[in-house]
């Protein structure tokens, strides 16, 4: 569903209660294009899944509204400590006066409680929390893609890991929801921008995430897939360290 005509930013359901909300930004604007995504999970205690940029925040909230009142979000999640995983984060914090931030311990100590509006709810590493029907659970994957304080978000219910950065594809036409290959696509990004640190642990950290058997894998940047998302997180790791 399309809330925004200027923008062409779009809310779109990819699993039970599972929400991508995607801004595209044009080759204009971006080379190549390329795409920003949050993820609105609808619970008891609704939780936003990265902020997007600053300068996003009125169409984000706006897709938002159209499926949830904006001001009814309990938490605000995000991978790491970046413009578009966090950006709008304050913003949020004001829009909806009971919502806490959500990230990694390290997140928290290290920037979160410095720059928010409230104090940050730190998940541990493997720490599980419930939104009512669904319950998530924190990965620590230091440095994976990138950042110390980086980790991922898994949703038992739907199978579904919110995986950043992982597998971002460039240009800003994607479908809400893929099968097709993404790995190629990613890998062509990953070339061109560098954007993984060097750990050499990328095979223990994709096999903490693969170890969750994820059916949807909610990609940051392009299409969300569906699939073996175990495989698809091990051949990665054989990519990286190749
Ligand atoms: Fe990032
Ligand atoms: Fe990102």
């Amino acid at each position: 569903m399309k809330t925004n005509k200027q923008s062409n930013t779009c809310i779109d359901e990819i699993a039970n209660g599972i929400y991508r909300i995607s801004t595209p930004v044009p080759p204009q604007a971006i080379p190549g294009g390329f795409t920003f995504n949050q993820y609105l999970i609808v619970d008891d205690s609704p939780l936003l899944y990265h902020t997007g940029p600053r300068k996003l925040f009125p169409l984000t909230q706006e897709a938002i509204n159209a499926v949830i009142p904006v001001d009814t979000l309990r938490y605000i999640g995000f991978s790491h400590y970046e413009a578009d995983e966090c950006g709008a984060l304050n913003d949020f914090l004001e829009a909806a006066p009971m919502a806490e931030p959500l990230c990694s311990t390290i997140a928290k100590m290290v920037s979160v409680d410095d720059i928010a509006i409230r104090p940050a709810h730190a998940l541990a590493d493997g720490e599980q929390l419930s939104l009512g029907s669904k319950t998530i659970q924190w990965i620590d994957t230091p440095h994976f893609p990138h950042g110390w304080e980086c980790g991922h978000l898994f949703e038992k219910t739907t199978n579904t890991l919110f995986c950043g950065d992982l597998f971002t594809q460039g240009g800003h036409e994607h479908e809400p929801l893929t099968t097709t290959d993404i790995l190629e696509s990613s890998e062509k990004m990953r070339a061109a921008m560098d954007y993984f640190s060097q750990t050499r642990l990328v095979h223990e950290l994709a096999e903490k995430l693969a170890l969750t058997s994820p059916g949807i894998l909610a990609c940051m940047h392009g299409s969300a897939w569906k699939g073996d998302g175990a495989t698809l997180l091990r051949q990665l790791a054989g990519r990286l360290a190749g």
